[in-house]
């Protein structure tokens, strides 16, 4: 028998992001080739036309998993029944910008869907936060909508992961599907930690310790922390516009991993709402490295942290404090 459709949210839709995402969510990319959706796609009221536009193109490509599609730029209207919400609608930074000169716009965006998913989103629903600042943007929504277990409002640095696996396997020439457990903590900004301690590759004698693999033990803790770091920006700086498809494959692999559960013994990261695990402070939304079953995330926990690890994790910490208080200030404003 096949299964009742789920109801997936996406806010942003005309935008790159969502351009790109929404037809590998209809594909079956995200939940799988047997589980059909209806897409709930919102666009603001200036962009009706290219709303207008995308849901056409939905149409014609024929996609067997899409059973219907609402296009709207009324977010109550959105937002209604949904059962999984990727939140990205936002205020992006142009080159030259920095994140706190678009957290006013950020935050009134996410208190205001956030209220939405609060009052009509389906119990339990699922949320991911891609828009940036991606960490904040997530601690305003949930503020907003405490009707939704804290467990399931999530943000977005699988794309930081998939950065640090495509560069660990660039550098070992080994095929990417070879490396795993890379893990991402903190903010999604260039303060973010990408930390291969204890990454594995598989060899022809079995899965190693990527330090057995790795000659170059002081790239892991230079060249590689901050290619990963500064990947968005540099994709920003070439392409003029910020990464699109990659982090909308992201999404994909996030939501995916979270719902259909993460393979025995592989790790990824998601933004999730600290719950003081490695000493970081609880409330805050904080990338950690998670395992997934049965539609619930739980911390990898007990990994030695060392010094290096620690700062670096602190670091990030810090940076999302100033980033939580300055969106605060601007909610009491
Ligand atoms: C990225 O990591 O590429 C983006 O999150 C950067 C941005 O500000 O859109």
């Amino acid at each position: 028998m096949e299964k009742a459709p789920l109801k997936i949210l996406v806010t942003g839709a005309t935008g790159q992001i969502g351009y790109a995402l929404v037809p590998m969510i209809a594909r079956g990319l995200m939940l799988g080739p047997n589980q059909p959706i209806i897409l709930h796609l919102l666009g603001p009221d200036r962009a009706f036309e290219a709303l207008k536009g995308l849901k056409m193109e939905l149409v014609d490509s024929a996609f067997p998993l899409l059973k219907g599609i609402i296009a709207t730029s009324d977010v109550v209207e959105a937002c209604k029944g949904v059962n999984i919400a990727i939140m990205v609608a936002g205020v992006p930074c142009k080159e030259g910008m920095q994140r706190k000169d678009v957290l006013p716009m950020n935050v009134s965006i996410f208190k205001s869907h956030g209220s939405a998913l609060d009052q009509h989103a389906a119990p339990n629903c699922k949320v991911v936060v891609v828009a940036n600042p991606a960490n904040t943007n997530a601690l305003i929504l949930k503020e907003f909508a405490p009707s939704i277990p804290p467990k399931n409002i999530t943000c977005l640095t699988r794309l930081d992961q998939n950065r640090a696996l495509s560069q660990l396997s660039e550098h070992l020439k080994v095929p990417v599907t070879d490396v795993k457990n890379v893990i991402i903590w903190g903010n999604h900004s260039v303060m973010q930690y990408p930390d291969a301690n204890y990454a594995t590759v598989t060899t022809t004698d079995g899965e190693k310790p990527i330090q057995e693999v790795m000659l170059d033990e002081q790239w892991l803790q230079s060249r590689f922390v901050t290619i990963v770091q500064h990947r968005g920006d540099n994709v920003l700086k070439v392409r003029k516009k910020s990464s699109a498809l990659s982090a909308a494959s992201a999404t994909c692999d996030h939501v995916r991993d979270w719902i259909l559960g993460t393979p025995k013994g592989t790790w990824v990261s998601m933004g999730i709402y600290s719950d003081g695990s490695y000493g970081i402070q609880p409330g805050l939304m904080y990338s950690f490295p998670v395992t997934c079953q049965n539609e619930e995330w739980s911390i990898v926990q007990e990994l030695n942290i060392d010094e290096f690890s620690r700062e670096k994790m602190d670091a990030s910490a810090e940076e999302l404090m100033m980033e939580k208080s300055a969106a605060y200030s601007c909610l009491t404003r």
